[in-house]
């Protein structure tokens, strides 16, 4: 049998890969499936708008229109409840359910969501054994985790937890809670994770380039890779990858030119017109790290507050 090619996954992020920008980015190519950001089960089962608000793609058969399989992020901390919900959204036939146990956010954590049950694993296998009980056998069960709260100790465990529950596959975020964001990511320990379990196990955590690309794969021994910031920041990064390097940049920043475009076009049709300049702003930000020209547009837009006066200043911009 021929091994499987390596996958790519673009990363769930809340308030900033929502369904457009998946959509731009999907639509560059290289993705095999992404997440939506986390939807919070608190008390309820929510309603289906709930999940084609964050999911508009419920509506194209959970797929971006580049075709891209989405599949449906929950948090929480209750068995029942939770797989309430992933019965629930189970009729809008996801591509895919994917539980979070990574989420740092004090707020999310004091509510006992995401990273704070890493410290109880036995929690987290009643938590995916109820949800893959009720979702049908077709619809893929799977979680993200962080390598623990404060420390590793429990990341294996949490694992395996997670592993025998039933999911059919397992992100790794190579971080612990209270490693935030700080690099560098801790990308050794997922390969004990990898060797602890036989489900796939994705790596994920400060890939920005082909090399951290492919110093992930050596590192950890996963074959398949999900990709956060680094995709924002470059949105040619997954392209690249599958290309295997080095294109043209001007040719590059003509595409991602088109990109920025299409995302300005359909944010100003989602969020309102005060919300929409800061959308493109927030993009162009991360953006900055990869490319010039992307530096020097953020800076032409960075004052101004009209959507008007920033179609303008594209128009300028980008035709030179
Ligand atoms: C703005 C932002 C929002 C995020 N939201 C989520 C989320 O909703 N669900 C989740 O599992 N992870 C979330 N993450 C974590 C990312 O999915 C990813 O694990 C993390 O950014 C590390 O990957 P990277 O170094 O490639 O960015 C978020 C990260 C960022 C930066």
């Amino acid at each position: 049998m021929t091994n499987p090619s390596p996958k790519l996954a673009l990363a769930p992020m809340e308030g900033l890969a929502d369904d457009v920008l998946r959509d731009v980015l999907t639509r560059a190519g290289g993705y095999d499936w992404c997440v939506t950001e986390f939807i919070r089960v608190s008390t309820t089962v929510l309603p289906h708008s709930t999940f084609t608000r964050v999911s508009p793609e419920l509506r194209t058969s959970s797929r971006t229109r580049a075709g891209t399989p989405v599949r449906i992020q929950l948090l929480g901390s209750d068995p029942g409840l939770l797989a309430a919900n992933a019965a629930h959204v189970s009729r809008l036939e996801p591509a895919g359910i994917d539980l979070n146990f990574g989420c740092p956010t004090p707020l999310i954590n004091r509510k006992r969501g995401g990273a704070a049950l890493l410290n109880e694993p036995e929690l987290l296998h009643r938590i995916v054994s109820q949800v893959r009980a009720v979702v049908p056998a077709g619809i893929p069960v799977t979680a993200k985790m962080r390598l623990g709260i404060s420390d590793t100790s429990k990341a294996i465990d949490c694992a395996c937890a997670l592993a025998d529950g039933g999911i059919q596959e397992l992100v790794v975020h190579a971080r612990t809670k209270e490693d935030g964001y700080r690099p560098p990511a801790r990308w050794h320990l997922v390969a004990a994770i990898r060797e602890a379990v036989a489900i796939p196990v994705i790596a994920n955590g400060e890939v920005w380039t082909v090399s951290d690309y492919q110093a992930i794969r050596d590192i950890t021994g996963c074959r398949d890779v999900m990709l956060g910031r680094g995709a924002v920041a470059d949105p040619l990064l997954a392209q690249r990858i599958r290309s295997g390097g080095g294109q043209d940049p001007i040719a590059e920043w003509q595409t991602v030119a088109g990109m920025i475009i299409d995302f300005w076009t359909q944010v100003q049709n989602k969020v309102l017109p005060a919300q929409a300049p800061g959308r493109l702003k927030q993009w162009l930000g991360l953006m900055r790290k990869s490319y010039r020209q992307a530096d020097d547009l953020y800076t032409a837009l960075r004052e101004l507050r009209m959507t008007n006066d920033v179609s303008a200043a594209l128009r300028r911009h980008l035709a030179e």
